[in-house]
Parts: structure tokens; C-alpha cells; sequence
């Protein structure tokens, strides 16, 4: 197995590093208008093609948000954190859709479908619509046939030691988790086909470890378009890939940029080629989406590879990972508020034995869960939070104190958010079949 995947055991330790060879961007919330906490606070530690969605919002353009869940316990706080980032899109303009990975379930832990279903649609789903997601499209893998349908067909140009490359498989992997990285393929690119609103930018927040799926449908949108675009020193050169008659794709991409205000072209059939000598080498991407866009009318997909965002895992609130096998290491969106405030008097703090040691040296909020339960979801207020952290350093707060407010705030949110779901559910459940 490689050290860093989506089926490594190895958690990962030194974010830096694994940014570095995995070769991806850093990730500036500054960038983003009216950012929220999870941005603000760091959760979201690297990107990959991001500057492709920041143009789409400035530029006000269509831009599409796919994400995924593989519901293999319920919606906990770990999970929100991606919803989190989900709304901020959708209140910038993304259209939004949700995969519930059952297919991955089933093939990787066993999981039947009728239980990812019962839980996603009880849990994930519900939930996401109550924290305000109700326009999303949320769908199952194992009922969208357009998904599954773009797996095999990407899948032609995929070997098997591509993917033992990858992913480390070795020759006991079964049929059924094999296909499991191109399905995941194919949630990420069915939203650009023609009747799910056709190429367009694409953001996929994900976590750190997913980054190996991200690389392989990037590398499969290209290379299952028609139109490539290279920098060149002096302008761009456009490629016609494929076998067939190159000229009449080529005359649609003159077309096309000479509506971009270009005019100094030169078409070389032979070579498959168009150079555009007056576009500048920094509109690569621009000049790659628009001809992109013409695909579908040709008869290919022309996806724009998407864009990433990765996040890391925050910690349980007794140290460790959370989990959704573990009760007690994450508060769940389904708690009970009273058993939830309860999880964070219990919860692991950077706090001293005693009230007097903690006056004394003061605490440590970096190892302390209850903060982080502030940080990432509780405290909007930044001058709040430093206020917190700064009283706790310095001996001033107490633990009893957080876990007050913490547990407050977590009974509050809980409450609100279950009263929503109470709302939306029986609508929820009869749009899924439940009922
Ligand atoms: N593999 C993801 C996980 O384990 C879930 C997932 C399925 C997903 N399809 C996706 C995530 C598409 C992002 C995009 O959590
Ligand atoms: Fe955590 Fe607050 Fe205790 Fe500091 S005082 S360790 S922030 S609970």
C-alpha cells in the first residue's frame, strides 16, 4: 500500500510533507469572499486547480460542487465540516450534488445497500438538508446509471497497473474494489455531461487522503477530450487529439477564439495544430474551458478537470481518531442535545490536574477538544476565540468554563437543527423511497 490513500491504515502525521509530494497547492481562505470558520481557521490545508473556481466566482460563471460521503456510521462533527464548506459554495453560486457512496461501502467494508441507504437518507441526507442544503441533489451511486455508465467507459483507458500503482491493489484485490476508484470517477464527472449542466468548473472538497482519486479523474478528463491547449513562449497551441479529420474541430476552435477578441492564427492540419499567436501563455486554462465547451456538440465529453480543496481530520474528543464506530469520540448531528453536552463534559482538555496547577501554568488549547469544538464550530467570533485562548494560556479560564459554553452551544445547534430535520422528514423519506 502507499504510505498516504484512501485504503492506508497509516494516519497522516506531517501535513507539509504529504503536500509536497503529492505536488499540490496551498490553500489561501484570504482569497475567498466573506470566508467562514472552517476556512478562516485552517481546517482546509491545501488545493489543487483552485484558481479555476476563484475565477468563476468573480467572474459570476456557472461552477458545479460535487462532494461524497461513504455512510458507514452516522453524520458525525467530522462530517459537518464538509457540509460546512458545502453551503459556503452554494451561497457563492455552486450547484450542488452528493453522492452516498454505497456502491463503496458494499465493495470495500461489505456494507448492504439497503443499510447505506436507510443511513444516508436518515442521517447524512436529512441532516444536510436540515443545515440548509435542501436544493442539493443528493443521489445514491448504485441508482445513478450515469455514473456507472461513465466508470466503464473512462474505465477503457485505465490499466490495472495504473491503478496498483496508485493505490497499491495487488493481485487479491477483488473485481468489486477495483472498480471502486473509477465509480468515484464518476461521480466527480458526471455533473459536466449534458444533462447534468454540462462542462463547467467543478470544486470537490474533499479530505487529504482522496487526493489519489482527484489525480486519476483530473488525468482522465484530459485524456478523454478532444481539445488540448499548451504555453507556448509566444501564444497558445491548441491539439486536436484522436484519429479523426482534424480540420473541421480545428476551424470550430478558430472560430471560437477569434469570438475572444484572437486574430493572429495559424492552422497546421497536418499537425493536428492551431497557434494562436496573441493569446498570452496565462490564458492555458481560460482558452482549455471554452474550447472544452464546445465538445459535447462534437460528440465528446470535454470535462474541465476539476478543482480540490483538502482538508484534514480534526481529532475525537477523547484524543484519537473519530469515528463513526466510536459513540463517544464525536458528537453525532442525531445526538440527543442532553447526551452531546454530556460528550463535552467528558471530552479530553488541554486542562491541569487541579484548578490550582491550571492558575498557576495555565492550560493548552491545542490539545484540548472542547477548544477545538469552538474553533471549527462553535465561536464564530475571532476575537472571541483569541480572547478564549489567550485566558486559557495564561491561567485566567478554567475548563469548567469552556465545557459550559461549548456544551451550550452544541445543545442549541442541536436542538434548532432537529427541529428542521423534524420538518423535512417525511418529505425526505417518501423522495427516497423510504416510506
Ligand atoms: N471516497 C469518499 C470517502 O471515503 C466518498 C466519496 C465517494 C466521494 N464519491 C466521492 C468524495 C466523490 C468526493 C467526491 O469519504
Ligand atoms: Fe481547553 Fe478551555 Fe480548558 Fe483551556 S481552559 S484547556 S481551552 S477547556
Amino acid at each position: 500500500m502507499p504510505e498516504i490513500g484512501p485504503w492506508s491504515s497509516r494516519a497522516i502525521k506531517d501535513y507539509s510533507r504529504v503536500i509536497e509530494e503529492f505536488g499540490l497547492e496551498p490553500f489561501d481562505p484570504s482569497q475567498l469572499p466573506d470566508p467562514p470558520i472552517v476556512f478562516r481557521r485552517g481546517l482546509v490545508v491545501a488545493s489543487r486547480d483552485f484558481g479555476r473556481i476563484l475565477r468563476s466566482i468573480r467572474g459570476k460563471r456557472p461552477f458545479a460542487l460535487l462532494t461524497g460521503f461513504s455512510p458507514s456510521g452516522p453524520m458525525h462533527f467530522g462530517h459537518k465540516l464538509v457540509a460546512d464548506q458545502v453551503l459556503y459554495y452554494r451561497s457563492l453560486g455552486a450547484d450542488v450534488t452528493v453522492a452516498m457512496a454505497d456502491i463503496e461501502a458494499f465493495a470495500v467494508r461489505g456494507t448492504p445497500l439497503r443499510e447505506s441507504k436507510l443511513l444516508g437518507v436518515k442521517s447524512y441526507i436529512l441532516n444536510m438538508m436540515a443545515m440548509g442544503l435542501e436544493d442539493a441533489d443528493f443521489y445514491f451511486q448504485s441508482e445513478r446509471v450515469a455514473v456507472r455508465d461513465l466508470a466503464w467507459r473512462l474505465g477503457t483507458k485505465v490499466t490495472f497497473s495504473e491503478l496498483r500503482s496508485i493505490y497499491g491493489f495487488d493481485e487479491s484485490v477483488s473485481y468489486s474494489h477495483l472498480s471502486v476508484p473509477l465509480i468515484q470517477v464518476g461521480d466527480i464527472l458526471h455533473v459536466q455531461l449534458p444533462e447534468f449542466g454540462g462542462p463547467r468548473p467543478t470544486i470537490v472538497p474533499v479530505a487529504l487522503d482522496q487526493d489519489p482519486h482527484i489525480r486519476l479523474t483530473r488525468d482522465l478528463a484530459d485524456r478523454n477530450s478532444l481539445y488540448s491547449v499548451e504555453a507556448r513562449e509566444r501564444g497558445l497551441a491548441v491539439f486536436i487529439r484522436g484519429k479523426e479529420d482534424p480540420l473541421p474541430h480545428l476551424e470550430r476552435a478558430r472560430d471560437a477564439l477569434e469570438s475572444m477578441g484572437f486574430s493572429e492564427f495559424r492552422m497546421v492540419p497536418s499537425y493536428r495544430a492551431l497557434f494562436v499567436e496573441d493569446a498570452p501563455p496565462g490564458m492555458r486554462e481560460v482558452v482549455e474551458e471554452e474550447l472544452r465547451r464546445l465538445e459535447p456538440e462534437a460528440g465528446y465529453y470535454g470535462f474541465i478537470p476539476p478543482s480540490a480543496t483538502y482538508n484534514v481530520h480534526l481529532e475525537g474528543l477523547r484524543g484519537g481518531k473519530m469515528s463513526s464506530s466510536q459513540p463517544e469520540s464525536a458528537v453525532f448531528l442525531d445526538d440527543d442535545p442532553e447526551v452531546a453536552a454530556r460528550k463535552v463534559w467528558n471530552a479530553l482538555t488541554g486542562g491541569r490536574k487541579t484548578a490550582e496547577d491550571q492558575r498557576r501554568y495555565g492550560g493548552d488549547p491545542e490539545r484540548c477538544q472542547v477548544f477545538q469544538l469552538m474553533k471549527y464550530h462553535l465561536v464564530q467570533d475571532d476575537a472571541y476565540l483569541r480572547q478564549v485562548e489567550e485566558e486559557c494560556r495564561t491561567g485566567q479560564r478554567l475548563c469548567g468554563q469552556c465545557k459550559r459554553e461549548a456544551a451550550e452551544a452544541i445543545r442549541e445547534f442541536l436542538e434548532g437543527l432537529a427541529r428542521r430535520r423534524r420538518e423535512l422528514e417525511p418529505e425526505v423519506l417518501s423522495r427516497f423511497g423510504l416510506r
